[in-house]
């Protein structure tokens, strides 16, 4: 089964794995690009030069079409890894946290395929009118930087399909067949998934995190920095919680963030993670999750076709 996403970007399963600081490399990326989906090299951790050596790494890794994310917000020289992207041959780029006008027609001067990351609808438009070739459309209960009064994907996507005839990739609360399948009746082309991800065999961030997204319920998670920027929805840690109720503002500092990250103290910095996290029960390989998703959504979607032929919606 071909969808717009699947045709444009070249792969079989249209699940694009997210874009996220440090765990979007290539020991990720390489995983879900050989299981058929879309991988995506980060930048929002910074860290340029280690970034340009995952890209290489990348080409030993797998032969399969992967992507990259500008997080502009997060780049020092936007423009300079816009030359990178080029040099390096990459097809296909999601722009991010930034106004899409700045990076948009240069990328797409230079023949690469485009998607800006939109959490509302007015953004959607200002997409659009810089020249994209199709959006990412991230609801607020997706884990990580987010809208704080941002709207679900249950409204934000059937909204932006009717609007604009271009193609939508998903993000926020997709982690199965049957999710997906509901991603295809509210007008997107394929999905992005980042909690799943992260909780992948292949994430290369501490088993604490992992297990904690495994023993999370869909109420613990919390969106920090509501009223300051960037507002993020995270794993609900007492430190986490503790900084919601008090409205005060959290601190990104690097240490403690890579001390959650890679040293498995959840109370350090912050986990990102989405409200999903209630469905996801054990941690698996990538290659397992993509197949099982892509396979039910099908499933999903024929079951449903049938009981409409036959009168009648049953699960
Ligand atoms: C740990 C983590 C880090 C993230 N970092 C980024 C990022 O650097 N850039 C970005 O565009 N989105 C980032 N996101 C958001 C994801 O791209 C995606 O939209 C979101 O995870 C989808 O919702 P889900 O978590 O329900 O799958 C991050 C998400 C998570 C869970």
């Amino acid at each position: 089964m071909q969808t717009r996403i699947t045709e444009m970007l070249g792969i079989e399963i249209p699940i694009v794995q997210a874009p996220m600081g440090w765990i979007a490399r290539s020991q990720l990326a390489s995983a879900v690009s050989n299981a058929g989906g879309l991988g995506i090299i980060e930048t929002s951790s910074g860290e340029l030069d280690a970034i340009k050596g995952e890209v290489a790494k990348m080409r030993s890794m797998t032969d399969r079409p992967f992507g990259m994310n500008l997080a502009q917000l997060f780049i020092r020289d936007p423009l300079s890894m816009v030359d990178f992207v080029a040099e390096n041959e990459i097809s296909f780029v999601t722009t991010s946290a930034g106004d899409p006008s700045v990076l948009v027609p240069r990328l797409k001067d230079l023949g690469i395929t485009v998607f800006h990351v939109v959490p509302t609808i007015r953004g959607a438009q200002k997409a659009i009118d810089a020249g994209v070739d199709g959006l990412v459309v991230e609801g607020a209960e997706g884990g990580g930087f987010k809208n704080a009064d941002g709207a679900s994907c249950l409204v934000l996507v059937p909204e932006i399909a009717e609007r604009f005839d271009v193609p939508i990739i998903a993000a926020g609360g997709f982690v199965d067949g049957r999710s997906m399948a509901a991603a295809f009746a509210l007008g997107a082309d394929g999905v992005q998934m980042g909690t799943r991800m992260v909780s992948s065999v292949e994430s290369p961030i501490h088993d604490n995190w992992k297990q904690s997204i495994v023993d999370g319920s869909e109420v613990d998670t919390v969106i920090v920095n509501r009223h300051n920027r960037p507002a993020m929805r995270v794993w609900a840690s007492e430190k986490a919680r503790a900084l919601d109720a008090a409205n005060e503002p959290a601190q990104l500092a690097p240490d403690a963030m890579m001390g959650t990250y890679f040293g498995g103290d959840m109370e350090s910095g912050f986990a990102m993670s989405g409200q999903v996290q209630g469905r996801i029960h054990s941690v698996e390989p990538v290659a397992e999750i993509l197949r099982r998703a892509w396979s039910d959504c099908q499933s999903v979607l024929r079951a449903l076709g049938t009981s409409v032929a036959d009168g009648s919606i049953s699960k």
